[in-house]
């Protein structure tokens, strides 16, 4: 595992960006799997900009999205299909037929799940997986619990995500209850991961994450048995490592 332990929030857009733009050049075909919430957005504007420049080429690439809530729409801008939208596909030259988000809308849950599994299989994996982390060390939609949930399935939000989560929405009652989310298989078979944090409200989680027990109660506790990852967090969220 490699730790990039950055200055602050922009520092940590930056290098997130530079990563996920090597893994493009790299591999123009690359399949990204890619994540919502405000720690990526930074990482995403640096993308667009070096795409304008015309140094970064989206034209081959797939991507995958970790999670969506159950019963938005792709137009509702509380989605994360919007946000996906929003912050990147809109502004680069990304074939908007090969970005994937789990279908908020289909309310027949294994159905969704299912289909999103399929469309993981059939993009041939992920090569690159993007997460932020959960203020509980959750993953996607990974809440804590007793097991490790393997592919993608529909989850019960936690209060204290749905809490985190409130902020995007009028109040807390507009927050979906419920999301469609990866499992911990499918992000644990991405080829590598790129795990990004800031804030002292990470700091808690990232530690637990990286050096406490492997254990469901902490999702992310399981990136320590992948064998490609890299975190890059700012001095914040890194404050316990000295
Ligand atoms: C949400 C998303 C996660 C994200 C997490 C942290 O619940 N489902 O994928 O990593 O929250 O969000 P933020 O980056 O806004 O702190």
């Amino acid at each position: 595992m490699i730790i990039y332990k950055v200055k602050n929030e922009e520092e940590m857009g930056k290098k997130a960006a530079s990563i996920l733009a090597a893994q493009i050049l790299m591999k123009p075909n690359a399949v990204m799997g890619l994540a919502t919430g405000s720690t990526p957005t930074g990482a995403y504007q640096q993308l667009v900009k070096w795409h304008q420049q015309g140094d970064l080429d989206f034209s081959q690439v797939t991507s995958v999205n970790l999670d969506e809530y159950r019963g938005l729409a792709g137009d509702n801008p509380q989605s994360y299909r919007y946000f996906m939208n929003e912050h990147l596909f809109s502004h680069v030259n990304i074939d908007k037929s090969r970005t994937f988000v789990p279908d908020g809308l289909e309310a027949d849950a294994d159905k969704a799940c299912q289909a999103y599994n399929q469309i993981i299989r059939d993009v041939g994996g992920i090569d690159l997986q993007l997460l932020g982390i959960g203020p509980n060390g959750h993953i996607g939609f990974n809440e804590p619990g007793e097991v490790f949930e393997k592919e993608t399935h529909c989850v019960d939000l936690t209060e204290s995500t749905i809490r985190a989560n409130a902020r995007f929405f009028d109040s807390m009652e507009k927050v979906p209850k419920q999301a469609y989310t990866m499992g911990i298989k499918n992000i644990m078979d991405a080829k590598k991961i790129l795990l990004i944090a800031s804030g002292e409200a990470k700091a808690e989680a990232l530690h637990q994450s990286l050096y406490g027990p492997i254990t469901p109660q902490v999702p992310a506790s399981i990136l320590q048995l992948h064998p490609d990852v890299t975190v890059v967090a700012d001095e914040s969220a890194l404050h316990w490592m000295g």
